[in-house]
């Protein structure tokens, strides 16, 4: 979810995490055991590589999990982007293998025997914990799996384990720090180990970039896909609202959250939005959103000729300068595709419509957390906590009885004080909507755009209007730290934009395995 605070890089425990390096540099450097029967490579597989592994007998499902799992014993105590495993994965694996065994290679799901990691506010029906980070949630029982989890059950993919994230996808304080909660610590960019991972789904970025899962989810309500994603040279997909059901998501505002795949290519996270987009009674947002699923699902739109004929805006002079290197040779690579960058000369006019006095984001979705919230800790089967007064409670007792260093709970607090949506909040979502409107909506229609070219920081453009954005790998700054680029585009145009981002991807490759440096 929530919002993706990018800016505040903190490291905790600066002596402890040196000597934890040292421990861990000779195993890091070690070499892994990522060969299987015929020399066949897992680090860096894709799902389609994966996938034909399984059909030649090269791998399987149980071979996958256990390097997947050794991958995290080795890695996961300094980068700390698995909250929890699950524990009947190779259980899950072998009855994937007995299942390839006695079927027809076609009749397999589309995920058939590949391990993704859930971020750890999506419910799975099992043995895991589903706490948003939070340890009030601990013992917590979901009454059933999250739409997007039955959906990736169906589809044959293993629930390797849940990822961290930014305590309460980033919605219990502001001051705290992206990537880090009070149940797994703070996780770490593996690109540059002082660097902001960002957040709130960092743990599933983090978990993917480094190789510990084969493929991820991670929500978002304003940024929590877009940003990690950017820093840790990841694909993200924000899929249009209720493309993908929010049920079994713990919420912050059913107006915002969307649930998307967090992979290391355009094409694993579309074939996960296959598995997951869809149906779900569970969720009525869904019913109104699915009638932009093609016939035949979103594989058929990865295609290298993608950018030919597509209209791509760009705000010129605002954030991209056509003078800075670092961007030119990724337009170059959009024009050789046959795209049109069309130039929006009046960039601030358009940012324009979207400042304000008053945060409307902030106050309705203060209003609205509550509501939800309190909603989903109702609908759960046994918990320690049953509403956000008891949330709150909680983390005044633990921060007293633990040592841990604990962050503060403004946001919660400030969300226990609202009473419902009232005036001023009514007020703020006539605002907001009217912003998208004005705004993103406008600028896309006038211009005839497929897609608009944006930062992790304009993720609050696709946010506030329910639209969808992939973002791709682009680049690295000096710090070594990735940076990506978004294509955002209205409502349903998932097509459009995975053609885009596959062509671009294809073109420019510039995605590599992070390197662990500090
Ligand atoms: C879930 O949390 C409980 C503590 O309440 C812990 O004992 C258990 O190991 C956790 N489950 C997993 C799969 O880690
Ligand atoms: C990682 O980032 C820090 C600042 O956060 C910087 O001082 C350091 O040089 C970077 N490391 C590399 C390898 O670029």
């Amino acid at each position: 979810m929530a919002t993706a605070t990018g800016e505040t890089s903190l490291i905790r425990f600066p002596l402890f995490l040196t000597l934890m390096t040292l421990f861990l540099q000779p195993c890091l450097s070690s070499v892994s055991q990522s060969k299987t029967s015929h020399e066949f490579s897992i680090k860096e597989a894709t799902v389609q590589d994966l996938q034909l592994a399984f059909e030649r007998n090269q791998l399987t499902s149980r071979q996958l999990v256990e390097f997947y799992l050794g991958e995290i014993r080795r890695l996961n105590p300094l980068l700390k982007g698995v909250i929890e495993v699950n524990p009947d994965a190779l259980f899950l694996a072998d009855e994937a293998d007995k299942e390839r065994k006695a079927k027809a290679p076609g009749s397999l799901g589309g995920l058939h025997g590949i391990p993704i990691l859930i971020k750890d506010n999506i419910a799975t029906k099992d043995k895991m914990n589903n706490t948003a980070g939070s340890l009030a949630l601990l013992g917590s029982v979901v009454p059933r799996d999250a739409g997007v989890v039955a959906k990736l059950r169906k589809a044959g993919a293993i629930i390797l384990g849940k990822a961290s994230l930014s305590e309460w996808a980033h919605f219990r304080d502001s001051g705290a720090p992206s990537g880090w909660c009070a149940r797994s610590g703070q996780g770490k960019n593996p690109y540059n180990l002082s660097a902001d991972p960002c957040g709130s789904s960092s743990g599933s970025a983090i978990s993917v970039a480094a190789n510990m899962a084969a493929v991820s989810l991670g929500t978002e309500t304003d940024g929590s896909i877009l940003c990690p994603s950017n820093s840790n040279a990841v694909v993200g997909i924000r899929p249009t609202l209720g493309l993908t059901s929010r049920a079994g998501v713990i919420p912050i505002t059913p107006r915002q959250d969307t649930v998307g795949p967090m992979c290391r290519t355009v094409a694993d996270a579309v074939y996960v939005l296959d598995a997951i987009a869809g149906l779900d009674y569970d969720d009525k947002e869904t019913i109104i959103a699915s009638k932009y699923i093609p016939r035949g699902g979103y594989k058929q739109f990865l295609k290298p000729n993608g950018l030919k004929g597509k209209r791509l805006g760009l705000l010129k002079n605002f954030y991209f300068s056509f003078d800075n290197g670092d961007f030119d040779h990724l337009f170059s690579a959009l024009r050789q595709g046959g795209a049109v960058l069309v130039e929006i000369s009046d960039a601030s006019k358009f940012f324009s419509v979207y400042s304000s006095k008053e945060n409307y984001e902030g106050i309705a979705m203060t209003a609205e957390f509550k509501l939800a919230l309190n909603s989903y800790l109702k609908d759960l089967v046994v918990s320690p906590v049953r509403s956000l007064k008891d949330v709150i409670a909680f983390n005044n007792k633990f921060s007293k009885l633990e040592k841990i260093k604990e962050y503060g709970q403004q946001l919660l607090l400030d969300a226990e004080a609202t009473n419902g949506i009232g005036k001023k909040e009514k007020e703020a979502l006539i605002n907001l909507a009217k912003m998208s409107r004005d705004g993103f909506e406008k600028l896309m229609k006038d211009n005839k755009l497929d897609a608009l070219l944006l930062l992790k920081s304009d993720s609050f453009i696709l946010a506030r209007g329910g639209y969808p954005g992939i973002i791709v790998p682009a680049g690295y700054d000096s710090e070594g730290v990735p940076f990506g680029l978004c294509f955002g585009g209205l409502k349903g145009s998932e097509p459009t934009l995975i053609e885009i981002a596959y062509a671009f991807e294809q073109a420019t490759k510039i995605r590599k395995p992070p390197s662990f440096k500090h």
